[in-house]
């Protein structure tokens, strides 16, 4: 049975994953976030309104899923309430629903200045981050630093750590970037106030988490940003500061091998925000196209995305690395119109393909494309596969040949309904 599965992005993020969680809700008893924090970004539609969650599960919008923030997410409090708020709106009391480990490592504001401080500063460190201190507070973490949630509700511990943090911080602030000092006694007050509010959400989430495995609940982990942004496996340095995969044992608490089902994601093209290497990105009036047809503007810092074939090379790696049972491929509409499409399947580098993904080292290499004739036909609201016209469906046969594994689920349309279920998990 498959009752413990998780859910990645296979790409550079944003390959639709909210709209997957959305179609799997039904099935789901919980679902949790365990890496990451606020720079990801997941558009839903409830009742007819938008939201954006950055920090909270997606699955949140589902009123019978308990949701989870283990601790290897890094959480900004600020960012947390404003969620939690807007959630409320939409979603009624979410008290009950929602349950934060405690030893998840906080996001202060000196990590965010540090993080925009540097981006701007415009050296050889800016990566495109989305400035939200994700980074840098995991810098924290694993310089055994870290002000964690624990730490909030012990005004000895939490003054004295918030002390040690800013004489280290204000003195990077003035020294290296003539900027100003924070103040500590306002930061302690601003943290103090913080703990009361997020009291009532504080539990025991491997507790809880093995209690719903006891009872063969299904429970869902939903990685954030994709695999490609995994800072040990992805495109270094242009990547995220925390593991995708390997980070759920870490970031929960749970068995490595407690995962029965891994569900990878990807778009029928790429997209990238921020910096880094991009083989297949295109600079000419098709990169256009998929830019404008796919509304392809980031969620979280409205910045437009990188557009670009399917980079296959790419994909079938991460579908390795991440163990993946089953592809949802999404935004194959976005393609409907195109004379031909193309698909990376290696590429001409000088180095060989197992260095290349040993180091990820990607900026050189040009890539070797398959091209396969487009369609007129749309797939845009297909439900049923057979519907699909014959191009399309030699489309996905190409992407289950290159990555091995299949494509139980495929989107055609940003619609709850566009979808096509090849395979139920
Ligand atoms: P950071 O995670 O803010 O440190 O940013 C590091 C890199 O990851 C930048 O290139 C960001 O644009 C990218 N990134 C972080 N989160 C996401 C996401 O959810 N979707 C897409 N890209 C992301």
């Amino acid at each position: 049975m498959n009752q413990n599965i998780s859910l990645l992005g296979l790409q550079w993020g944003d390959e639709g994953k909210g709209k997957v969680v959305d179609n799997l809700a039904n099935d789901l008893d919980a679902a949790v976030r365990y890496q990451g924090g606020h720079n990801a970004g997941h558009t839903l539609i409830v009742d007819g309104k938008k939201i954006v969650f950055h920090l909270l599960p997606s699955a949140i919008c589902h009123e019978n899923i308990k949701c989870y923030i283990g601790r290897g997410v890094v959480v900004s409090l600020e960012a947390l309430f404003s969620e939690i708020k807007e959630a409320k709106e939409v979603l009624g009391n979410i008290e009950d629903r929602l349950t934060i480990s405690p030893a998840c490592s906080l996001i202060q504001p000196y990590h965010i200045k540090l993080d925009q401080l540097r981006e701007l500063s415009n050296n050889l460190t800016k990566i495109g981050t989305t400035g939200r201190g994700i980074g840098t507070s995991y810098e924290d973490k694993v310089g055994r630093r870290s002000i964690r949630i624990t730490d909030l509700y012990n005004e000895t511990k939490l003054k004295d750590k918030l002390e040690q943090s800013l004489e280290f911080y204000n003195s990077i602030f003035q020294h290296s970037f003539a900027s100003p000092k924070i103040e500590v006694n306002e930061l302690f007050d601003i943290n103090l106030q913080q703990a009361e509010e997020l009291k009532p959400y504080v539990g025991n989430v491997i507790e809880e988490i093995r209690n719903l495995q006891q009872t063969g609940k299904k429970i869902l982990y939903e990685g954030a940003q994709g695999a490609l942004l995994d800072v040990s496996l992805g495109t270094y340095p242009f990547v995220t500061s925390s593991n995708l995969i390997g980070g759920i044992p870490a970031g929960t608490g749970i068995s490595p091998s407690d995962i029965d089902y891994t569900i990878g994601i990807t778009k029928a093209y790429t997209t990238r925000v921020g910096e880094g290497p991009f083989p297949t990105e295109l600079f000419d009036e098709t990169g256009q196209y998929l830019a404008e047809k796919g509304g392809e503007v980031g969620a979280t810092t409205g910045r437009p995305r990188r557009c670009g074939w399917l980079d296959g090379f790419l994909l079938s790696n991460m579908v390795k690395v991440s163990g993946v049972d089953g592809l949802c491929l999404t935004k194959i509409d976005v393609l409907d119109g195109l004379e031909k499409v193309k698909i990376s399947t290696d590429y001409i580098s000088h180095a060989t393909p197992s260095t290349l993904i040993e180091t990820m080292d990607i900026e050189e290499v040009k890539p070797n494309y398959l091209e396969l004739d487009g369609w007129s036909e749309p797939t845009s609201g297909k439900t049923n596969y057979e519907d699909l016209n014959e191009n399309a469906k030699l489309f996905v046969d190409k992407i289950e040949e290159i990555a091995g594994v299949p494509v139980i689920m495929i989107s055609t349309g940003p619609k709850r309904e566009d979808t096509i279920i090849r395979e139920k998990i």
